[in-house]
């Protein structure tokens, strides 16, 4: 049985992610979406509402499962039992920082390999944080996110001292 982790923020999950979720799930047997828990950042939403989020928008994928984790992402996939991690790649800016990942995951945990997915180019410019910077100033992000993000990105922004945090 394939087992991969595709760990990230998703602080918010784009269609970006969800364009590699749908893909991936589609390669392996099960797909754990690994959402870090990352003390040192304040994230938008927090922990719960991204697993939330994440859980909402794959209802519809049978094999993928959405989870927490905090600390290394290689203890996450052996606790898992899973020899695959899934990332994005969307452009050569991305690689410098994956191909460290990768190998340092490697290097920890011989047995897990990293398998890219190449982004699909309607979504190479996408990141959360962009998404997050044009729901502050008020912007569209309907072609950007799933309906239920966006509805929750205006609301979270709805209130004027929210507004430009
Ligand atoms: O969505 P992101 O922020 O690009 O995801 C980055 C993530 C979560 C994959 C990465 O920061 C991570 O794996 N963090 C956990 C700590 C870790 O294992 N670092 C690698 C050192 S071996």
């Amino acid at each position: 049985m394939q087992k991969a982790i595709y760990p990230g923020s998703f602080d918010p999950v784009t269609n970006g992610h969800v364009d590699i979720i749908q893909r991936a799930a589609a390669m392996v047997d099960e797909l754990v979406v690994g959402v870090l828990i990352n003390s040192s950042k304040k994230p938008l939403f927090s922990m719960e509402e991204r697993v939330a989020m994440l859980k909402e928008v794959t209802k519809d994928i049978s094999n993928v499962t959405v989870k927490s984790f905090e600390g290394l992402l290689i203890d996450f996939a052996r606790e898992e039992d899973a020899k695959i991690i899934i990332r994005g790649l969307r452009a050569v800016s991305d690689y410098e920082f994956e191909l460290q990942l990768a190998q340092s995951n490697k290097a920890v945990y011989p047995a897990v390999d990293t398998v890219f997915l190449v982004t699909s180019s309607k979504y190479s410019f996408l990141s959360s944080s962009i998404v997050r910077d044009i729901a502050k100033y008020g912007g569209d992000n309907s072609k950007f996110v799933p309906d239920c993000i966006d509805k929750k990105l205006k609301l979270i922004y709805k209130t004027k001292e929210n507004q430009y945090e």
